[in-house]
């Protein structure tokens, strides 16, 4: 069964705007649980723009799907993955400058680093999950780490400029998932997708996870706001 995995960092992300305490991630995953995200992803970077260490305590003992945690793979998202023990944890790349995570991870240029990251956490049993491009070195590499899953990079499909370009790159998502499966690795994928571009990549055969965000974080904003108006003039209502 493919499977839904909502990421919150950008309800962190309204949060953080204002330092303060509205909208919380841990009430956003529990609602997201209840319209039927069969797991919570959170990406706690080095720089905490959005997700902080509170939150991922909190998703811990909240979440009651699976909760993914998207980490660097530096000492110190090691340790904080072992004291908080998701579910699972994905490896990404990360840039204190970048919008958001830009490419995948090079395995290949830095095996012997990733496999040590990848053993200490497989070995306090929490699955790690590796972000990089359908790329045969690149999934070959992620094999050879003995990392459970991939997640692939399906920003270049998302970005596509034009109909050929998107669908050379669903082709390349599918040659990536058959070669990963082949290796016995587990398949999710995610970035960029939306509600008009998600359905070519759910049909891939064998994936079993979508991590979505953005554009379910977007869309909760705008069906909310009318409700959230009417609220606020109730909130009002002995003054009118
Ligand atoms: N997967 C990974 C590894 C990511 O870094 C992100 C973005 O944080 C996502 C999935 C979700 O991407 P989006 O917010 O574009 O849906």
């Amino acid at each position: 069964m493919l499977t839904l995995g909502v990421n919150i960092d950008h309800v962190a992300t309204i949060r953080q705007a204002r330092r303060t305490v509205e909208p919380d991630p841990v009430a956003a995953a529990v609602l997201a649980e209840l319209g039927g995200a069969n797991g919570i992803t959170a990406h706690l970077r080095e720089d905490r723009r959005h997700i902080q260490d509170r939150d991922i305590r909190l998703l811990r003992e909240t979440v009651r799907t699976h909760l993914n945690l998207e980490m660097a793979a530096t000492e110190e998202m090691v340790a904080i993955a072992l004291d908080v023990k998701p579910d699972y944890v994905t490896l990404v790349p990360e840039k204190r400058e970048e919008v958001t995570t830009e490419g995948g991870l090079d395995i290949a240029g830095s095996l012997e680093k990733l496999k040590n990251v990848v053993d200490s956490i497989q070995s306090a049993n929490i699955p790690v999950s590796l972000f990089i491009d359908a790329d045969e070195a690149q999934i070959k590499a992620s094999a050879d780490t003995q990392a459970q899953f991939i997640e692939l990079h399906t920003g270049k499909y998302a970005d596509a400029a034009n109909a050929a370009i998107r669908q050379q790159e669903l082709e390349a998502l599918k040659i990536g998932c058959e070669q990963a499966l082949s290796l016995g690795l587990r398949v999710n994928a995610g970035h960029g997708l939306t509600y008009i571009n998600v359905y070519p990549v759910a049909c891939l055969l064998g994936m079993e996870e979508l991590n979505i965000g953005h554009t379910i974080v977007s869309r909760a904003v705008l069906v909310g706001m009318e409700r959230a108006v009417r609220e606020m003039k109730l909130a009002m209502r002995n003054c009118l």
